[in-house]
């Protein structure tokens, strides 16, 4: 299991010495949560933060765009240089032109599922992207409960991707802790987010070291 700590949860009057700290503990990736106040009820941080953090870090960035206007923050973030940008589909009319575009800036493109999206939804997707990304909570806040029906929908979209014959990550994020993630990675997650669970623990490495199951 790759371990994305989510720093929603980190402590921002230190952030540089965060990332450094997940990053030493071993996480695999850095999950950054970017939220517009519009798609979410929420408001996080820009591209100027982002930069800070992305030179703190020693690991990929993982950058989960919950906003409005996709386009736009893909251009703010793009250079960067993130591993992966991921964005939601109820949000975006054009993702396969999003994909596309996402791609040719040399970035691994995601899509992400609310709690209630099919993953039929993206069917005609799955053939384009590296990665899908499950909410098992509603996006906006960290620190939230774990929504169990992700776990059948894990189910769904791997049959999906043996039908279309597809190849792309599954991460789960929400609500993640050193209980459900066993059965996360029963049901063939890849990449698990942990906000409150690893930067709410006094010892970094040992709460990453629980999900690596
Ligand atoms: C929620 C974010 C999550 C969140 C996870 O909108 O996408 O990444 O920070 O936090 P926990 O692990 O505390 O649920
Ligand atoms: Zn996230």
């Amino acid at each position: 299991m790759y371990v994305a700590p989510s720093i929603l949860s980190a402590d921002f009057g230190k952030l540089g010495e965060e990332v450094k700290a997940i990053c030493d503990a071993g996480c695999d990736l850095v999950h950054v949560d970017v939220m517009d106040g519009h798609f979410v009820p929420n408001l996080t941080m820009g591209p100027v933060v982002v930069e800070a953090v992305s030179s703190a870090s020693s690991k990929p960035l993982d950058v989960h765009l919950m906003v409005e206007n996709n386009n736009f923050f893909v251009d703010l973030f793009a250079p960067l240089k993130p591993k992966f940008i991921t964005f939601h589909i109820e949000e975006e009319k054009h993702p396969h032109r999003l994909i596309q575009k996402i791609r040719s800036l040399g970035i691994s493109p995601g899509i992400v599922l609310n709690p209630h999206t099919r993953p039929e939804s993206i069917e005609y997707l799955l053939n384009d992207i590296d990665l899908v990304l499950l909410m098992s909570v509603n996006p906006g806040f960290g620190g939230q409960k774990f929504i169990p029906s992700v776990i059948e929908k894990v189910k769904v979209l791997k049959d999906l991707m043996d039908k279309k014959n597809a190849k792309f990550m599954i991460e789960v994020d929400g609500g993640v802790n050193g209980l459900n993630v066993r059965e996360l990675d029963e049901a063939g997650v890849d990449i698990v987010v942990a906000g409150s669970y690893v930067f709410g623990s006094n010892d970094y490495e040992s709460s990453i070291a629980s999900l690596k199951v």
